[in-house]
C-alpha cells in the first residue's frame, strides 16, 4: 500500500478553506493509502505563539482531523513534536539545502515582510521547508494532498529528496502533490482577491470551523460579492461570487455547473441565504463530533498510538540518513 502524508498547522483553528482544500480530501484519500496526519506544532512556533493557547489549539486540532472522519483504527494521528525524527532529519535536509533556493519562497517573503516590523524575523521562518520536507520524506511517503498555496514547499521538498539521492543514497521516494479539484484556494469573504486566512485580523475574511454556526451564517451573507446579479463562476470577472460557489459545491458535492442552473434567475440574496444555511448545518454538525472528541478519553489514547507508529516508521528512515550521511557510529 502506498503512503499519504500531511499535516495542520496548530496556529489558530483552521478555517472552512483548510477544510475544503485538506480536510476533505483526507477523509476522501484515508482508505486508499497508509496515511499518516500530523499536527505540525513545531512549524507553528516559527511565528511567535502564546504557550497556553497553542496547547489548547493542538488539542482542537486533534479532534477536528477526527470530526472531519479520519478512521482512528485505520490513520496515524499524531503531533509532529512528539516524534523526534522530524528534527533530527530537518537538521540533515537543511545541510543539503541551499540558502538562496529558501529564501525564494513566497510564505517566507509574506510572512517575514509582517515579521520584520517586530523583533527581527526568526530563523526557523527561513529553514521551515526543510522541515516539512522532512515530515514528508521520513514516511517514504507517495502522495501529499495540500491545499494550492502549499505548491511551492512541496516543490522544494522534490528537488532536496533528489538532491539527497544523488548525493548520498537512493533512499527517498520523491512524492507527488495532490491539490483538490475544487477547493484548492478558498479566497477570505470581504476580499475574494486573497487568500481566506486563519491568521487574517479581520474576523469576517474567514469561518473558523468553530466559529459559533449562526454568525458564520452571518458572515456568508455579508460577503463581498460583484457589481452585476447573476450567479455564475468567473473568477477573473466575478471573484466574490466564485468563491462562494466553490465553497457551496465543496459543502454538498453538488457540482459547480448544476449551481449555476439552480440559481439561474435568482439573485444574490437568495443565493447568499441558501449557503448561510449551508455553512450553519455544517458546522453545526462538525462541532458536535469535535466536542465528542474533545470530551472522550479515546483523543489522547488515539494521539499516543499515532506517536508510537509514527515514530517506529521515521526512526528507520532517519537511520537511513544518518547512515548515508556518516553520522555517528557503525551499527
Ligand atoms: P496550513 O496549516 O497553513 O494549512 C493546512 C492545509 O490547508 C490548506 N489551506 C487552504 N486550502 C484552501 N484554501 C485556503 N484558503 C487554504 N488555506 C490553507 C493548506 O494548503 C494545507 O494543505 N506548511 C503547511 C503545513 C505542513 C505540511 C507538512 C503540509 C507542514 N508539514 C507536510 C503537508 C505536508 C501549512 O502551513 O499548512
Amino acid at each position: 500500500m502506498k503512503t499519504l502524508f500531511s499535516g495542520v498547522q496548530p496556529s489558530g483553528i483552521p478555517t472552512i478553506g483548510n477544510y475544503i482544500g485538506a480536510y476533505k480530501q483526507f477523509t476522501e484519500l484515508q482508505d486508499q493509502y497508509d496515511s499518516y496526519f500530523c499536527i505540525v506544532d513545531q512549524h507553528a512556533v516559527t511565528v511567535p505563539q502564546d504557550r497556553l493557547k497553542l496547547r489548547e489549539n493542538i488539542r482542537k486540532l486533534a479532534a477536528i482531523y477526527l470530526a472531519s472522519g479520519l478512521n482512528p483504527e485505520k490513520i496515524t494521528l499524531f503531533i509532529q513534536s512528539e516524534v523526534a525524527a522530524h528534527a533530527k532529519a530537518a537538521w540533515m535536509l537543511q545541510c543539503v539545502g541551499y540558502v538562496g533556493e529558501f529564501e525564494r519562497m513566497t510564505q517566507y517573503k509574506d510572512k517575514s515582510r509582517k515579521q520584520s516590523t517586530k523583533d527581527g524575523i526568526s530563523l526557523g521562518l527561513l529553514t521551515y521547508p526543510a522541515l516539512m520536507a522532512s515530515d514528508i520524506l521520513i514516511y517514504g511517503s507517495d502522495i501529499v494532498p495540500v491545499g494550492d498555496d502549499q505548491g511551492q514547499h512541496l516543490e522544494l521538498t522534490r528537488n532536496l529528496a533528489e538532491r539527497f539521492n544523488n548525493k548520498y543514497n537512493d533512499i527517498f521516494t520523491v512524492p507527488e502533490v495532490k491539490h483538490p479539484e475544487v477547493g484548492g484556494r478558498i479566497m477570505s469573504l470581504n476580499d475574494p482577491t486573497k487568500k481566506m486566512s486563519k491568521s487574517d485580523d479581520n474576523q469576517k475574511s474567514f469561518i473558523s470551523l468553530l466559529d459559533e454556526p449562526r454568525l458564520a451564517a452571518k458572515k456568508i451573507r455579508s460577503a463581498v460579492t460583484d457589481s452585476d446579479s447573476e450567479v455564475k463562476y468567473d473568477k477573473e470577472n466575478k471573484p466574490g461570487i466564485s468563491n462562494l460557489l466553490t465553497i457551496y459545491s465543496s459543502l454538498t458535492d453538488e457540482s459547480i455547473p448544476s449551481l449555476e442552473k439552480k440559481y439561474d434567475g435568482e439573485n444574490y440574496g437568495t443565493f447568499k441565504g441558501d449557503l448561510a444555511g449551508v455553512v450553519e448545518t455544517f458546522l453545526t454538525e462538525f462541532q458536535e463530533k469535535v466536542n465528542y472528541y474533545l470530551e472522550s478519553d479515546e483523543l489522547d489514547e488515539i494521539l499516543d498510538r499515532g506517536r508510537d507508529n509514527a515514530s517506529r516508521k521515521a526512526d528507520k528512515m532517519v537511520a537511513k540518513m544518518e547512515r548515508a550521511m556518516g553520522l555517528g557510529r557503525k551499527r
